[in-house]
């Protein structure tokens, strides 16, 4: 065994065991020792570099447990055939965010302007901070069960009463599931429903990740236009009327705001149960609303047991949850509730216990109630803002939409805000890939638009757009 050098330091922070497993390691993997070699006896090798039997035997041990050695008792300890590492994966790092076109930036935080996140500096930062400890703190004892694929039975309670007083949707605790966010409750459905068809309508206009997530699900998102009235069901019908899906945001458009009309809603649902399709309602700001109330979701109006409506707590209570929630049509309950358990069952207990109690202690009206009126007071300061200003806009969602000219290249512009620190997003990215109306905008969202920030950052927003329209 001259192959076998250990040089022990006993000035290193590594301890002694780990030194001889290194050892004994680098030269299995070098091939200085050779498979089938013998190893020494703890006893020999401990008298040898001075160290107790039962640190050499901990050593050999890790080697056993990493195939690199194998124990025969009596016999002796022998050196493995090793497994070649496959070095040329180390290398294969990923060198680029996932979905670059819609996630620019994971560490940052909120910029002017951008959109989809709540605002930073109004969450009741003590009261949830108290409320998660304490339901951490109580997760910490419940190390060994699994508990519900569906979500804990508290949470699904709140969620169905939340939904019933203040969007009118009436629903029973068994017919919610805790997801992870909207993302989760859509990759749920996207696996749970037998899609007749490939094809699945989606606003046009509309939500980028959703697109993607069909695509990815193997589907074929097919394009419809949204007007002044929502989704054109008209079109839909023209252009796939054998699609088994589609995919709205009926209370507030995504991105332009607008809620889908009574005539449209009833024609989505008839189709929806002649045609035997499903219909996902994405209600992703539930009752945000700047101006009045909140128009009632769809799967409020649904007699057929067509409407999978998804909701999510990323813009109520903060996106870092990663918590959302579906209400599934009473015949499709137990199934959806299998798919949950194999697939994508609720997460995190202390965060599902801690929103439970957050609802029922009347801290998440309350906190709603509060946003509403901080958004609507920081968007009619933006309105003013830019109204000096003299540049076109509308309300959309949780965001003011200024329309570019024709031809104007929002991307260009989105990209040279950043480098301003200003976070405006372009509108044509909402629009599917081969639509031959793009519009040109920016979406500025209102929620982190402190009295701080908000005249500066309307004056470099406003330097850039002359540059460059
Ligand atoms: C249209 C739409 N739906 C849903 C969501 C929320 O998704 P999640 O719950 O996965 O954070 C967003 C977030 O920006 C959105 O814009």
């Amino acid at each position: 065994m001259d192959s076998l050098r250990i040089d022990l330091d006993r000035r290193q922070r590594r301890s002694l065991t780990e030194q001889i497993h290194d050892s004994i390691a680098s030269a299995i993997r070098e091939g200085h020792l050779y498979e089938g070699a013998r190893l020494p006896s703890w006893r020999d090798l401990a008298t040898q570099v001075g160290v107790s039997r039962g640190t050499v035997k901990t050593a050999y041990e890790r080697l056993a447990d990493e195939q690199l050695v194998v124990a025969c008792g009596a016999a002796g300890t022998f050196v493995a055939s090793p497994l070649p590492l496959a070095q040329s994966r180390l290398n294969e790092v990923p060198s680029r965010l996932p979905l670059p076109e819609i996630y620019r930036d994971f560490d940052s935080p909120p910029k002017p302007f951008q959109v989809g996140v709540p605002a930073t500096d109004m969450f009741p930062y003590k009261v949830w901070s108290r409320t998660i400890v304490r339901y951490s703190r109580l997760a910490a004892t419940e190390t060994t069960r699994y508990h519900d694929p569906r979500g804990e039975v508290e949470l699904r309670k709140e969620v169905a009463a939340y939904l019933s007083v203040t969007r009118g949707l009436q629903c029973s605790a068994d017919q919610v599931i805790i997801t992870n966010g909207y993302a989760g409750a859509l990759g749920l459905a996207l696996h749970a429903l037998k899609l007749k068809s490939r094809q699945v309508w989606v606003e046009d206009p509309g939500y980028p990740l959703t697109r993607r997530a069909i695509s990815l699900a193997g589907y074929t998102p097919v394009p419809i236009a949204v007007d002044t009235q929502g989704l054109d069901v008209g079109e839909g019908l023209e252009r796939a009327p054998n699609a088994s899906l589609a995919v709205v945001t009926a209370s507030q458009q995504a991105p332009l705001g607008m809620s889908l009309s009574p005539a449209r809603r009833r024609a989505l649902l008839e189709w929806g149960a002649a045609a035997g399709a499903w219909i996902i309602e994405d209600d992703y700001l539930s009752e945000l609303k700047l101006s009045g109330k909140a128009a009632p979701p769809l799967a409020s109006l649904d007699g057929d047991g067509r409407v999978i409506y998804i909701g999510t707590f990323s813009k109520t209570i903060s996106p870092t949850l990663r918590l959302g929630f579906m209400v599934v049509p009473s015949a499709l309950v137990n199934f959806f509730g299998d798919v949950a358990a194999a697939l994508s069952p609720a997460s995190s207990l202390a965060t599902q216990l801690a929103v439970a109690a957050f609802m029922r202690d009347g801290h998440y009206l309350r906190h709603i109630r509060r946003m509403k009126r901080l958004y609507a007071q920081r968007r009619d300061a933006l309105l003013r803002q830019l109204g000096e200003g003299g540049i076109f806009n509308t309300m959309a969602g949780l965001s003011l939409l200024l329309t570019l000219p024709d031809g104007a290249d929002d991307v260009k512009i989105a990209e040279a805000a950043e480098a301003q620190e200003l976070a405006p997003a372009p509108l044509s990215i909402w629009y599917a890939d081969n639509n031959s109306k793009v519009k040109s905008g920016l979406l500025l969202g209102v929620t982190n638009l402190s009295d701080a920030v908000l005249e500066s950052s309307c004056r470099h927003l406003e330097d850039l757009i002359q540059r460059h329209a």
